[in-house]
């Protein structure tokens, strides 16, 4: 059977609010002095988990807008803070859904507090490693019990933590994050070593509310204020969510993609760039940087010959979360595409290097899997079979973009598992296609 026509693409997607800075922007509201504004905060199932965390946690929290309304007035969240010390005791368990941002970040902060905070969360968050948080809040003071083995559920019972130099094996940002929320909230100095940079959203929002943060190649350092002065922010485009559009536009056959206001942090947009190092056009125009001074960019991306692409160790923070759908650009790129250094795909919402390459394989692509990341053989023959998620929301939404890039063969076991990030991503994409 022949490949059917390749897709063409048009029109201009306004991606939801960036997931991490959602995260953070409405922490940071919570344990701020007054009334902070928030404007584009993601409406999905993974920032609703960190929403009803805070609201257990005493937190006058109002409902997340619905995406539809994000422009409008009432699309806003008021959010009045408790201060960095007035968060209540939780009557239940904090369920955190397939959240490991609220996790591992709201367990730095209720580190802090003298009460017992139980973590719960699904299957897939239930089996990731949680020891990498629990190390340096207990080196700080605080007891974290597990229930069995270093995942959830998992109990922080915490209190007057003392000061930490603390050495992130993992190059967790949200290691990183735990860290500075302990320090933050106890009022204690800390420091945070990692080989390479990570995502920084948690030092510019502090540096932004008037803490004294001190960035270096090698650490970053707090020294904690007495309180946090309230914000008012709007959430930018997320570049994690913008990546897929750019893929399909990059795979398509003719046409362009307009991605508005994407946030565009040099610690996450290495996808956009490597996009166009195989290949792809790539426009880019500056926009406003957003309230807490992170550059965003409009991108319009047009199908080119792709080839494929060398990824190492040095190239991965900045784009971790792309991976999966890198590998599924590297199906179509010329030559072979190799990703290494990447061994922390196997912790995320599912092992991301045996489940891609698994997919990849299960739909027609040559690749294979190395033991830190994968090899992908690019070609031009149909892709058609059936891609299994196991409830991952970027594993989804990849293989439904090199599907809807080859002409639709490809059947995604669950396609609502996207709600996790990105709730309008099959209609944004029906939309884009002309589907
Ligand atoms: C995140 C950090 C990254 C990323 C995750 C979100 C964050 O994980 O994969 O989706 O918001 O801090 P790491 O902890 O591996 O950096």
């Amino acid at each position: 059977m022949a490949a059917p026509a390749p897709v063409h693409v048009r029109g201009e997607i306004r991606v939801p609010g960036d997931k991490s800075v959602s995260h953070r922007a409405l922490i940071f509201a919570a344990l701020a002095d007054g009334q902070s504004v928030l404007r584009g905060v993601l409406d999905s199932a993974d920032v609703q988990a960190t929403e009803g965390v805070l609201r257990a946690l005493g937190v006058a929290m109002p409902p997340i807008p619905p995406r539809s309304r994000r422009d409008a007035p009432d699309g806003e969240m008021r959010i009045t803070g408790a201060g960095l010390r007035g968060l209540k005791a939780p009557a239940r368990a904090l369920q955190c859904g397939n959240s490991g941002t609220t996790t591992r970040l709201l367990a730095g902060v209720c580190a802090a507090y003298s009460f017992a905070s139980r973590f719960i969360g699904d299957a897939s968050l239930s089996r990731r490693p949680m020891a990498r948080v629990a190390r340096p809040l207990r080196a700080m003071g605080a007891r974290v019990v597990f229930d069995d083995g270093d995942g959830l559920p998992m109990t922080v019972t915490g209190g007057p933590l003392r000061t930490l130099r603390w050495q992130d094996d993992a190059n967790s940002a949200q290691v990183k994050s735990a860290v500075l929320l302990a320090g933050l909230v106890s009022g204690v100095p800390v420091s945070v070593e990692a080989q390479r940079p990570s995502r920084d959203h948690t030092e510019r929002f502090l540096t932004a509310l008037g803490a004294d943060v001190r960035v270096t190649a090698a650490a970053v350092s707090l020294t904690p204020p007495e309180s946090l002065r309230s914000f008012e922010l709007t959430v930018p485009g997320d570049p994690s969510s913008a990546s897929f559009f750019a893929a399909l536009a990059a795979m398509a056959g003719a046409g362009a993609i307009r991605l508005p206001d994407v946030l565009a942090s040099p610690t996450r947009d290495a996808f956009m760039h490597t996009l166009e190092a195989m290949g792809a056009s790539l426009g880019q125009e500056a926009g406003a940087p957003t309230g807490i001074g992170e550059p965003t960019v409009t991108y319009t991306v047009a199908p080119r010959a792709l080839r494929g692409v060398a990824i190492a160790e040095d190239d991965i923070p900045a784009m971790i979360d792309e991976l999966p759908l890198l590998a599924c650009v590297a199906a179509r790129a010329e030559g072979e595409t190799v990703i290494t250094g990447a061994a922390e795909l196997r912790v995320k919402e599912s092992d991301r290097i045996a489940l891609t390459v698994s997919n990849l394989q299960a739909v027609g692509v040559v690749a294979e899997e190395l033991e830190d990341g994968m090899r992908i053989t690019g070609g031009r023959g149909p892709c058609r079979g059936r891609v299994v998620t196991r409830g991952d929301h970027r594993i989804a939404m990849a293989f439904g973009i090199l599907g809807a890039a080859t002409g639709g063969e490809i059947t995604i076991d669950d396609r609502a598992c996207v709600a996790v990030s990105y709730p309008d991503f099959w209609s944004d994409l029906a939309r884009v296609t002309g589907t």
